[in-house]
Formats: C-alpha cells, sequence, structure tokens
C-alpha cells in the first residue's frame, strides 16, 4: 500500500473518530486479502463493526447516567414467585409501547414484592433499545427540585429532566412531601403530561396518596396527570426476601408476617378499580 495514502487514511479516520475502524483497519485488510473478498464488503464489514462499538459505548454511557442502584434484569424475575402477577402484563409493558406513547406505570404493593426489580428490569430494556432514562428516588429527587426551586433553577432542571423518555420515580410515599415538595413535583408531572414515560413505585395504594402529599387537593392533581395514560400493576403477593429467608428456615411460618403474605394475591388494576381519594 502507498505509505502516503495509509498515512492519510488513518488520520482522517482518527480526525472522524473512528477508532474502531481505525483499529481493525489493517488485520482486516491484511484477511480480507487473504480471504480475496470484495471491497464493498470490506468497507460494509468495518463501517458496520464502527456502528456496533459506537452503540455498545452509547448504551454503555445511557447505563451510567440513568444511576440505578443495583443491575436488575426482567429476564431474572421469577413470575412463578408471584403467580398471580400476570406475565402478559408485563410482556405488554416490556414492548416499551409505553414509552412510544408517553404513558406512565405504576407498580403499587407491600415491600420486598420485586417493584423496584421489576422497574429497573423495565429501565435497562428501554436503554437497550435506545431511549434515555434516568431512575430517581421520589425523596431524594423532590429535594433536588426544591433547591432548584429555592434557588431560582426548578425550570432549568425540569427542562434537564424532561430529556430523559423515561423517568423511573421509586419509592413514593416511603416519606411524605412538604408543601414546596408537593409543588415541585406536582410541576414536574405537568410537563412530562402526555410528552414523556414515567414508571412510579409506591407501597401506599393511590386512596392513600394524599397522606404524602398532605393535601388531597393536590394529590387528586397530581394522580388525574399520572393516571390519564397509565397501566397499574398491583402486586399483592409474598415478599421475595420473606419468602428466601423462610426457606432457609429464618421464619416462623406462622409469624404475623407470613399470615398476612398468605392472605394476599396480586393483581393489575384498572384506573377505576384503585383511583379513589379520601
Ligand atoms: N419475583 C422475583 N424474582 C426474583 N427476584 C425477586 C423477585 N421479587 C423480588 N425479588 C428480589 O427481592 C429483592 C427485593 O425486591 P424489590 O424489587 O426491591 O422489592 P420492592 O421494590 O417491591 O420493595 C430484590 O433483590 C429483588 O431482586
Ligand atoms: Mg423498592
Amino acid at each position: 500500500m502507498n505509505g502516503l495514502v495509509y498515512e492519510h487514511l488513518h488520520h482522517n479516520l482518527k480526525l472522524l473518530k473512528l477508532a474502531t475502524f481505525e483499529s481493525i483497519l489493517d488485520n482486516y485488510l491484511e484477511l480480507a486479502a487473504k480471504e480475496g473478498q470484495a471491497t464493498i464488503e470490506i468497507i460494509d464489514y468495518l463501517i458496520d463493526q464502527e456502528l456496533q462499538s459506537k452503540d455498545a459505548r452509547s448504551q454503555a454511557l445511557r447505563t451510567r447516567i440513568a444511576g440505578f442502584p443495583v443491575e436488575k434484569r426482567l429476564e431474572d424475575f421469577k413470575f412463578d414467585c408471584q403467580p398471580s402477577l400476570d406475565q402478559a402484563v408485563i410482556k405488554e409493558i416490556a414492548s416499551l409501547r409505553f414509552i412510544h406513547n408517553a404513558e406512565n406505570i405504576v407498580f403499587l404493593g407491600p415491600p420486598g414484592v420485586g417493584k423496584t426489580h421489576l422497574a429497573i428490569g423495565l429501565g435497562i430494556e428501554a436503554i437497550n433499545a435506545g431511549f434515555r432514562v434516568q431512575f430517581a428516588n421520589a425523596s431524594s429527587m423532590v429535594e433536588k427540585l426544591e433547591k432548584a426551586d429555592q434557588e431560582n433553577r426548578l425550570e432549568e432542571k425540569l427542562r434537564n429532566l424532561s430529556r430523559f423518555h423515561l423517568l423511573i420515580i421509586d419509592e413514593m410515599g416511603y416519606l411524605p412531601f412538604d408543601d414546596s415538595g408537593a409543588h415541585c413535583f406536582f410541576q414536574l408531572i405537568s410537563k412530562r403530561y402526555e410528552k414523556t414515560a414515567t414508571i412510579f413505585t409506591s407501597n401506599k395504594s393511590f386512596g392513600e396518596w394524599g397522606d404524602i402529599f398532605r393535601d388531597n387537593v393536590i394529590a387528586s392533581a397530581i394522580l388525574d396527570r399520572i393516571l390519564h395514560h397509565c397501566t397499574t400493576v398491583n402486586i399483592k403477593g409474598d415478599s421475595y426476601r420473606l419468602r428466601e429467608r423462610r426457606r432457609y428456615g429464618l421464619v416462623q411460618p406462622n409469624s404475623s408476617e407470613s399470615i398476612q403474605s398468605k392472605k394476599q394475591n396480586a393483581k393489575v388494576l384498572s384506573r377505576s378499580e384503585e383511583f379513589s381519594l379520601p
């Protein structure tokens, strides 16, 4: 190969930031010459490798930005441990149509039933499909929104959050929001309404969301927007952690926690079934 052309090609590939193309070029040209590959096949292969590594880098970056507290995958979720959770509903959600349609998903249920696992699993699926995702704990997110509000940066913060196709708000209701927190949260929900998708997890039924915001009027306004285009998955099964501990004999089978869990079933509710405010 002409030395000047060789240098020129490598220089240009660097300028174009085609790092993978450049790094495999020499070896691949040698191999392709031995195999007598057509020029178009060589170009096609090199560009394809570049695209694949760009996709992988972008996926890794979006995963880092998403800020998942742990890695949980949908395929690791054992549906036989939550027998009345309708797998078909989760499969439909995992088609990610709800993101394309800017709809919401709410996972309701007691601790340990897999709400966060499912939310993160869906978040990872969304990232793999090319979406931008952000995971946030409800209380710390509201704290950040309040701080931004105090610094007159709430609009900017909400604009930043609206860049995510999917926002996951975990643990709604573990801690109540004060007035300014509820106000900021309302702004966030209004901004996302019918534009971008959100997944919520909560251990409180919609009827108890008034307690989270300490104000039924604002709770109602928030729920009205969330539930307008929403699939609610109400998991009332056994805590997975408790089940595991029981399996190893660490919990008495007749403890109050296990009696309670025996009474519980998982079911998927429509909006009208669960949407009632005190
Ligand atoms: N059906 C399940 N299959 C596999 N792991 C599960 C299942 N349900 C819960 N887990 C695991 O149990 C733990 C608690 O689940 P988590 O999603 O945090 O519950 P929740 O958010 O409802 O409190 C996590 O480690 C999660 O991966
Ligand atoms: Mg959780």
